[in-house]
């Protein structure tokens, strides 16, 4: 890897490391924030603005809106918004954690979050995180916990019983995919398997345990690859890596005429429509508030909301050197060529020609290569934040990401060039002068 892409790539490979859930990422981008000079706000606290000052405020503990005041008008500079996504597909335990089958296997009980390439989960050693709800004091409490060790696997059928199952694409999701835990013990009930586990590991006593939201994660780390290590290979690349470049640049960029905002939206795998995803009246409340708190009129805040961009960045699809004919023949963005501006005429993808205009201008400024996309017409491809953003607040929006292969696989890949690229055109887009 050259040196000049090796700070920011390191610092990325530890987010996505230490970020094995939507709610350690937002935790730990609040850290973030918070060495940089952000101060926390509370939602249901008192504002009190100031210009030129740095703020964040965290939506249910997996989503996190930071911004900077600027020093001019915001009716008329308006915000430069980058919006991400805080959430990966994954296995979640259920409600009913352990079954123990009649051959004495104690099995987890999961249910698939989002679109994982499940068959990537095989094999592998999986740890748990997430967050426990538990009574502390008569009160509900939320625990943010993390057994960052080998506890589970999924093993695979031998090849000698699967040499008749033609498409190991078609997983039963119910039966095949359930993790193995330990063998069963005498005394204890299927029931007993996960609090005994949560006792034992992060001290949580089974007569305080009220509810859960617990993920598996890919025990092994992320790490660099390739002949010069100039390739990424981690968990949660969508979308911790365009997090973490939004991060970086708000953090770094010198105060605007306007206000600086960057969003990490939870729930995106799922479709975005909770409280804490792209889908609701997040964006709007915070921009709302932003703008009464400073003192102005609803005249100015419309004027704000209308002289505003956004962009929503999610990683796009790279060419795969094993399937290129995945792509259309005429848009073909690679490894290493820069961010990617997504194009779909059915909105899928929220760019319009002016918003992918003036991207495109922002990586020229920022001297950074910029590549395009648009789905073959048999291929019906995703979406992400970029619709519900733009369509809830109005606000053009170009949809982007660096690219990659390996998209919502337990290991996804990626180039650092990419990596650093993207961080750099945000922070042009944030310091930039309007188009
Ligand atoms: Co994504």
């Amino acid at each position: 890897m050259s040196e000049k892409y090796q700070n920011f790539a390191e610092g990325l490979l530890q987010f996505l490391n230490d970020s094995p859930t939507a709610f350690h990422a937002v935790k730990n981008a609040a850290a973030l924030l918070r060495e940089n000079g952000f101060e926390e706000l509370k939602e249901t606290e008192n504002w009190s603005l100031k210009n030129e000052g740095r703020y964040f405020v965290v939506k249910s503990g997996s989503a996190v809106i930071a911004f900077t005041v600027g020093k001019g008008d915001l009716a008329k500079e308006g915000f430069r918004i980058i919006g991400a996504h805080t959430d990966s597909p994954a296995l979640k335990i259920k409600p009913g954690a352990c079954s123990v089958t009649p051959d004495g296997y104690v099995k987890l009980n999961v249910e698939v979050y989002g679109g994982a390439i499940l068959q990537t989960w095989f094999d592998r050693p999986l740890a748990l995180a997430g967050r426990l709800v538990v009574k502390e004091n008569g009160t509900l409490q939320e625990k943010l916990i993390q057994i960052d060790k080998p506890v589970f696997i999924i093993p695979n059928l031998c090849i000698h019983f699967s040499r008749d199952m033609k498409e190991k694409g078609s997983l039963n999701k119910q039966t095949e995919i359930l993790p193995l835990l330990s063998m069963k013990e005498e005394g204890m009930e299927k029931d007993d398997y996960l609090p005994a586990l949560l006792q034992d590991e992060v001290g949580i006593k089974k007569a305080d345990l009220v509810d859960y939201e617990l993920f598996l994660y890919e025990y092994q780390k992320g790490i660099f690859t390739g002949k010069k290590q100039e390739f990424i290979s981690a968990s949660r690349i969508d979308d911790l890596s365009m997090v973490y470049a939004g991060l970086d640049a708000l953090t770094k960029a010198e105060t605007g005429e306007g206000c600086q905002v960057f969003a990490a939206f939870d729930n995106e795998e799922v479709g975005s429509t909770t409280a804490q995803g792209a889908n609701s009246g997040l964006m709007l409340h915070i921009l709302n508030r932003i703008c009464k708190n400073l003192g102005m009129t609803d005249e100015g805040y419309f004027q704000a909301v209308a002289g505003s961009t956004s962009i929503s960045a999610d990683l796009a699809h790279a060419v795969h050197p094993n399937y290129s004919d995945k792509h259309d023949a005429e848009s073909r963005p690679v490894l290493g060529g820069g961010p990617v501006i997504k194009y779909s005429a059915s909105q899928r993808y929220a760019t319009t020609a002016m918003s992918a205009a003036y991207f495109a201008q922002v990586c020229e400024r920022a001297g950074v290569p910029c590549q395009k996309f648009v789905n073959r017409n048999d291929i019906a491809g995703g979406s992400t934040i970029g619709p519900a953003l733009s369509g809830l607040t109005t606000i053009p929006t170009v949809d982007m990401g660096a690219p990659i292969l390996a998209m919502h696989s337990i290991r996804e890949f990626g180039a650092v060039a990419d990596m650093e690229y993207t961080r750099q055109v945000f922070l042009a887009y944030y310091e930039g002068g309007r188009c």
